[in-house]
């Protein structure tokens, strides 16, 4: 598989962040790599999103920082340019996806149903956001759709917490899961970096925990 994959897979938990100021990115950053987490998805469901994803990239280059709640090829390239290195989106749009294929960045389009799956999978893409996953029917729906989609990787979203991590990344069809509960908005706001790092911490304990320290 590639690089990009490798990494989220590696990093097993992709904290799913909206900021409202982007000089809250450099501390946000900080906090993830501080507790072990080395990837991010920064969504643009914020004015803030792009200038954000460019002060993670100059403060904290260690970092896999990726654009979220990506919804237009516009959206994309604003992501593309400020330095996302892959792009995440709660929905499969065909146009996004060409606009993916044409920059050549690593797209996880969000799927629900077979025939979303069928959909992204036609256009070569095989690693997927999941979402919403609790909500859709949680890791029961994961390893019914696993059945005959044996090549597809799923990155679930979508209430997961520190509860119920374990179960999805027990999936083998699983390579990640992603969520907002590491970095909330109330923590943000707060300034609570402290706190977000030791979240991020606790989860990339349990992530390690659950995997043996073995990569799957
Ligand atoms: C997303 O955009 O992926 C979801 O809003 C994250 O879901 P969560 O807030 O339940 O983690």
């Amino acid at each position: 598989m590639t690089d990009w994959f490798e990494r989220l897979k590696q990093t097993g938990v992709i904290p799913v962040v909206t900021l409202d100021s982007a000089a809250d990115a450099p501390f946000l950053a900080s906090a993830l790599m501080g507790g072990g987490l080395a990837a991010a998805e920064i969504t643009f469901r914020s004015d803030a999103a792009a200038e954000s994803i460019f002060r993670i990239r100059e403060s904290e280059a260690e970092l896999f920082v990726g654009a979220g709640t990506v919804l237009s090829p516009e959206t994309l390239r604003d992501a593309v340019s400020a330095g996302a290195q892959f792009i995440v989106a709660p929905g499969f749009n065909p146009k996004v996806a060409e606009a993916a294929l044409d920059t050549g960045i690593p797209y996880l389009p969000g799927v629900m149903t077979p025939t979303e799956i069928e959909a992204a999978m036609s256009m070569g893409f095989s690693a997927l956001k999941f979402f919403p996953a609790e909500a859709a029917g949680g890791c029961a729906i994961l390893k019914a759709l696993s059945a005959p989609y044996r090549s597809v990787r799923f990155m679930p979203t979508g209430g997961i917490t520190l509860d119920n991590l374990g179960d999805y990344l027990s999936l083998p069809s699983v390579f990640c899961c992603g969520g907002s509960f590491i970095a909330d908005k109330a923590r943000i706001a707060a300034g609570d970096f402290d706190g977000i790092r030791e979240t991020a911490r606790k989860t990339s304990e349990l992530v390690r925990k659950i995997r043996g320290g073995i990569h799957v």
